[in-house]
């Protein structure tokens, strides 16, 4: 046989070989473990099965309008066509991301002018890639314990991000469940006992899943215990504006510690003060001594994030720069966040109502004591399982409700099945 017979005639085995599937690789993968599903997406799969008309979504934590609607902002709608009008390109941006945003975006939390050359800003991925930025940053080079202490409870989030960084994460208390209020002896209590230099998380306001945030004199007081345990703060600050209504009312605690003097990180995200949600538009900043050092550290920021995503987009950081750059278009905004927050707080207090109205006995005043998108209402996981099978009303196993989904038309069916469940 010619040398080129051979060779076809092996390659034609090899051919049916490899139909007979005998040259498939061994499994590389054949030890992965199924993970369980996102808590709270798990929900949502929950609800869209559930053929009960009355049925109502209080887990997902994203803001929706009276009658249960998604809300695309005026003002975003208006900066989008600016943005159309202004023929943008669509080219990479800076590692760093638009210094424009970013500046703006300091302001937005701690005030005009406040954007020193001790400052820096990145943009991010939202508030999610802000909070892994920082944390990515000070386990390379934070030079005290790669330790951080968070509120318990918190963002669920928040331990993974941090845990997959590399840093270690412990616990504050926070919460006290017998008020559905805060714990603050405790909170200052296991604060007193943390290692010098470790990094503490505070959430900036609208605490989530509680909604229970310190007053203006227990911010003051923590920020002086946080320097006399010489702990550094890193400031989560996702909701400004849909606590109050006010986003300078809401950047109280971080302007608080600005003007005392400390050192910090902050995430700021604009998915639900812009309800920008899917265009993942925020910032990291460092508030740290000098221009000297705000410059080595920015460089090294930039080299963190050139392999984990280049550079960040655009789309969204554009939006965010036309509204708070344009003075008219900045007021709208302004009101737009105003009218959302108030749309929650008076569903707070229409709950209460009903609750009342129904005979309840229970204690209900931290429904409007607490703030933002969240109620920790107090319920116990047979009490939420309860609510789910028979009033098919969805909601995570801790008794944490989302505010922005009440509507007038379901607020009374909720109050009514709240007062079922725990009377
Ligand atoms: C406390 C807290 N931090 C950060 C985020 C980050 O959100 P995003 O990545 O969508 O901006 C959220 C979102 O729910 C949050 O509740």
């Amino acid at each position: 046989m010619a040398h080129h017979q051979k060779i076809a005639l092996f390659s034609n085995q090899l051919l049916s070989a490899s139909n007979k599937n005998m040259l498939r690789s061994a499994s590389w993968f054949a030890g992965v473990k199924m993970g369980p599903p996102d808590a709270i997406l798990g929900i949502t799969e929950a609800f869209k099965r559930d053929a009960n008309p009355q049925k109502v979504n209080l887990g997902v934590g994203a803001y929706r309008d009276d009658a249960g609607k998604p809300f695309i902002l005026n003002s975003v709608l208006k900066a989008e066509q600016k943005i159309l009008d202004k023929k943008l390109d669509k080219e990479y941006s800076a590692i760093g991301g638009n210094a424009d945003f970013c500046k703006l975006s300091y302001e937005l939390a701690m005030g005009d002018g406040t954007y020193a050359d001790n400052v820096f800003t990145v943009q991010s991925i939202s508030g999610t890639g802000a909070l892994r930025l920082g944390a990515a940053f000070l386990n390379s080079f934070w030079e005290g314990n790669r330790e951080v202490y968070m509120p318990n409870p918190t963002w669920a989030n928040h331990i993974p991000i941090f845990q997959h960084s590399g840093l270690k994460v412990n616990t504050y208390r926070y919460y006290y469940p017998e008020t559905c209020g805060l714990d603050f002896k405790g909170a200052i209590e296991d604060i007193n006992k943390i290692p010098p230099k470790s990094i503490i998380l505070l959430h900036a306001c609208a605490h989530n899943p509680t909604g229970v945030d310190p007053k203006p004199e227990q911010w003051a007081e923590l920020s002086e215990l946080i320097r006399k345990r010489n702990l550094f703060p890193f400031f989560d600050m996702a909701y400004q504006g849909f606590a109050s209504g006010d986003c300078v009312k809401d950047a109280f605690a971080v302007r608080l510690f600005a003007k005392e003097g400390h050192h910090l990180a902050l995430c700021q995200s604009y998915a639900k003060n812009m309800g920008l949600y899917g265009e993942r538009s925020g910032a990291f900043s460092l508030l740290s001594d000098s221009k000297d050092e705000t410059d080595r550290c920015l460089s090294q920021m930039k080299i963190l994030i050139r392999p984990m995503y280049s550079n960040p987009p655009i789309h969204g950081a554009h939006i965010v720069r036309e509204i708070l750059s344009d003075k008219a278009l900045r007021s709208e905004w302004l009101v737009e966040v105003k009218d959302m927050a108030e749309r929650i707080i008076s569903m707070r207090t229409a709950l209460q109502n009903n609750l009342v109205k129904l005979g309840s006995t229970r204690p209900w005043n931290h429904i409007t004591d607490q703030i933002g998108m969240f109620c920790y209402t107090g319920l116990k996981p047979d009490q939420v399982e309860r609510l789910t099978k028979e009033f098919s009303i969805y909601l995570t196993k801790d008794g944490r409700i989302s505010m922005a989904g009440m509507t007038s038309k379901n607020v009374e069916y909720v109050a009514k099945a709240m007062h079922a469940v725990t009377a």
